[in-house]
């Protein structure tokens, strides 16, 4: 073991004072993690390709306007001059000691897409030098870290991981809306290092920011699926969920009241029924393990079903639709369709991977009329290529419309005055709502009101 692997020499080297971190990529993860680094007391800076993001930031602003804490932190950092943010990849890295990588790992037909990642890492290889460390926090498939990550950044380098820089993977567990607090407050840091030194250098580091502490894995390869797992648990169960919501909803049953008793048994986890699974995680970590399961040669059935099933969402929330529309005498063909939320979740204004525009994809077989609407989102890059209309006012969503289908369970979708509403509708008109948001007991007359989750209101 060399100087570097005494507990003495990390304690040392997490309490310096002229210690500078550079987090790679600012998005829905970056951001508040450098934030987080900046109110422990940190230099940080932040690299970025997106010239617009970083010109924003050098303003003191945010690029990402529904996370608290973090506008308020920027603007002070950069006028302390204690955050920087550029373009400049491989400067970042020189510059710094410690480098976050939080860029996006998607996928391209269906197989990881090490684009960004490849290209972080191949730029933080060039800047590093002997002593510095790396933690990669964007979720990948298992051994990544070991396999793809540290080849990289051993060649550009020239060094060893381990001997003579640090590398770990620590995976990010926000939850999107209340990123800071997560980070700070609400979980532990998982951590697991290419050897001991790494995860001993990590979790001395995370520890200055997660008040809940450190969990320490054995290596790099388990902490990268201790992330996947917690996504595919939560796949699994909301396909569980919009089984069983399926059941509720032939025998006109509330999947929610019953749901709720369940889940007073301290064992009974029920999650929630909807349209589908949406975001930048959740729809990509199953086939992070079924890839791997393959080349394993093991099957995962039920993680395989669950993603089957999740994806079917759609279609099924359109096929509800068309049924919901025939018994008021319309035809999906002939009306205009009001899809209320594009955000893949409730109180945000992401819309990666929204099943939203897969109820669109299955509605065009029809042809209706169709308009999104969504509080917290002003433009939509894939919307304005579907030739879908985004509006953020209510009532020229809903004017005229003979079918409402509530995608996203947003607040303002639960404060709906349907009475209000009504005057504005085709009426008879149908509601599909696929959020549990609409008051059963207070339907008016005049509309059919289908829920997902269950009931089946018929006021015409
Ligand atoms: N959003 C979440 O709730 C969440 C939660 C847990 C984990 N994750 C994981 O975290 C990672 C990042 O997700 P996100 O939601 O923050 O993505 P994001 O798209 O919001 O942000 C990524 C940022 O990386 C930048 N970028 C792209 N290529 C880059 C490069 N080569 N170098 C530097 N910057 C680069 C982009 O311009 C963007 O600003 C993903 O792996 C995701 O799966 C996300």
């Amino acid at each position: 073991m060399g100087f570097r692997f005494s507990q003495d020499y990390i304690k040392r080297f997490v309490q310096r004072k002229d210690l500078k971190l550079a987090v790679y990529g600012l998005g829905r993860v970056g951001l508040p993690l450098a934030v987080a680094w900046l109110r422990a007391g940190y230099e940080v800076i932040g690299a970025d390709v997106d010239e617009d993001k970083v010109e924003i930031i050098h303003r003191g602003l945010s690029p990402i306007g529904d996370e608290p804490g973090i506008e308020e932190s920027i603007k002070r950092c950069v006028s302390e001059g204690r955050f920087k943010a550029t373009t400049n990849l491989i400067d970042a890295s020189e510059k710094s000691e410690v480098k976050f990588i939080t860029v996006p790992t998607t996928q391209r037909a269906r197989r990881f897409d090490d684009y960004a990642l490849k290209a972080a890492l191949e730029a933080i290889g060039k800047g590093l030098k002997e002593g510095d460390a790396v933690a990669i926090e964007c979720s990948v498939p298992p051994t990544t870290t070991v396999r793809f990550a540290q080849p990289i950044l051993e060649e550009e380098s020239g060094l060893k991981a381990e001997k003579e820089f640090a590398l770990a993977f620590s995976p990010e567990r926000i939850f999107e809306g209340r990123a800071l607090e997560d980070i700070e407050i609400r979980y532990p840091k998982i951590v697991g290092g290419v050897g001991p030194y790494s995860t001993e250098l990590f979790a001395e580091l995370y520890q200055r920011i997660a008040r809940k502490g450190v969990i320490k894995m054995r290596s790099a390869t388990e902490a990268e699926i201790s992330k996947l797992f917690e996504g595919v648990y939560r796949d699994v169960n909301i396909a569980l969920a919009n089984e069983l919501a399926k059941l509720c909803k032939a025998m006109n049953i509330d999947f929610a009241e019953i749901s709720e008793a369940s889940n007073s048994q301290p064992f009974c986890h029920l999650h929630k029924p909807g349209v589908g699974v949406g975001g930048a995680c959740i729809p990509y970590y199953p086939y992070f393990l079924l890839d791997k399961a393959e080349e394993c040669g093991v099957q995962l059935p039920i993680v395989r079903l669950a993603r089957n099933a999740n994806e079917e969402m759609p279609k099924y929330t359109v096929e509800t639709s068309k049924k919901a529309l025939e018994a008021i005498g319309k035809n999906l063909k002939d009306v205009k369709v009001s899809i209320l939320g594009l955000a893949f979740r409730a109180e945000v204004s992401d819309s990666r991977n929204s099943p939203t525009y897969n109820i669109i994809y299955a509605l065009k077989e029809y042809q209706p009329e169709i308009i999104v609407h969504d509080p917290f989102i002003k433009e939509d890059e894939l919307l304005h290529e579907l030739r879908v209309k985004l509006v953020d006012c209510l009532e020229t969503a809903c004017e005229n419309a003979s079918l409402l289908i509530i995608a996203t369970g947003h607040g303002v979708y639960k404060k709906i005055d349907l009475e209000e509403l009504v005057k504005t509708l085709n009426l008879p008109a149908a509601i599909v709502d696929g959020c549990n948001v609409i008051d059963s007991n207070r339907v008016p007359k005049g509309i059919y009101l289908t829920s997902l989750w269950g009931k089946t209101i018929n006021k015409l």
